[in-house]
């Protein structure tokens, strides 16, 4: 049995039939309506969330599954003072595979533990957020062709994002990619993301302030919202909350096939007017959000792919 709790845990050799996997569900998803017939994913989201949560129940009803689960912690026995590792104890009495967000760093780990069906992480904490790190492959392969020798540009809240920092732990294994980090100096990437991952893989990066002089270098820009949750005072968020608004205007200054990233909510820092340009690239980020899914819980659940009638993990 496997889990996905890091964007580790897949080889780049599994991540790419991963997302060979995802292409092929949107070129024919009827092909996979029935895959999972009969099996159930619980969605344990102790974390408020609209994508996540509803793209991953969408994608096991369109493999043929059902769902069942709770959304905010106020509505399960967390309450009460139930463990993480009890919860999953029972849940894998009831499901056969669990989808979990949760604010602690670790947790679905923990769960991961002591469940006896796959954990998927949902995101926990300003930790990692492997499924979203998919779907952003995925979206800058259909976009550039390829994932090695980029130049990419992360913008905003490098700190606690934590799409950001499993993003760039997996963009670290394609050669030639090189970084650009955009924020203030409280919000810069943390050290141990710097150290335990850059620097031994020998990565180019650079840690900048301006977008403007940063933007004509990029071949892909990843904008993220400001992590108002995960600050310890409300002053510091509304300091920091608008330092980055990416709007025409400045979008002007990149190269013409720069997608632009954001792995939603926005909140101000992609101008509406942004959206109509063809380098926007989030709500196709959302499209493949739901294959993204439907593959890992495909393959997750270790059953076999209808069209190459082939296992795509080694579970
Ligand atoms: C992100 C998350 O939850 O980390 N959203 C998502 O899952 N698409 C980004 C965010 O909340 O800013």
């Amino acid at each position: 049995m496997r889990h996905l709790i890091d964007s580790l845990d897949l080889s780049v050799a599994e991540t790419r039939e991963i997302l060979d996997l995802a292409d092929r569900m949107a070129a024919d998803p009827t092909a996979y309506a029935h895959c999972a017939d009969g099996k159930i994913l619980a969605t344990l989201f102790y974390e408020p969330s609209t994508r996540t949560r509803l793209s991953f129940e969408t994608a096991m009803l369109n493999l043929g599954g059902k769902t069942l689960g709770f959304a905010g912690a106020e509505q399960c026995s967390a309450t009460k003072g139930e463990t993480v590792a009890d919860t999953a104890r029972v849940v894998s009495c009831y499901a056969d595979i669990i989808a979990m967000r949760h604010p602690k760093e670790g947790a679905p780990l923990r769960a991961s533990m002591y469940s006896k069906i796959p954990v998927i992480n949902a995101g926990d904490g300003g930790h990692n957020h492997p499924t979203q790190t998919m779907i952003d492959l995925l979206t800058i392969r259909q976009r550039k062709g390829h994932l090695d020798h980029l130049k990419v540009g992360f913008c905003g809240d490098l700190k606690f994002g934590r799409t950001v920092h499993s993003l760039v732990n997996s963009l670290v294994r394609y050669p030639e990619n090189e970084f650009y980090f955009i924020s203030p100096e409280e919000l810069k990437v943390p050290d141990y993301l710097i150290e335990d991952t850059l620097k031994p893989a020998k990565a180019l990066y650079h840690e900048v302030t301006s977008l403007e002089d940063t933007l004509p270098e990029l071949d892909v820009l990843y904008m993220t919202r400001v992590q108002k949750e995960r600050f310890f005072n409300e002053e510091d968020y509304i300091r920091l909350k608008d330092i980055y608004i990416l709007d025409q205007e400045k979008l002007n200054l990149a190269k013409p096939d720069m997608p632009v990233l954001h792995p939603l909510p926005r909140v101000d820092e992609i101008a509406t007017e942004v959206d109509n340009d063809p380098r926007a690239a989030y709500f196709q980020q959302v499209l493949n959000g739901k294959y993204i899914r439907m593959a890992l819980i495909l393959s997750l659940l270790g059953l076999t792919d209808p069209v190459t009638g082939k296992k795509v993990l080694s579970c």
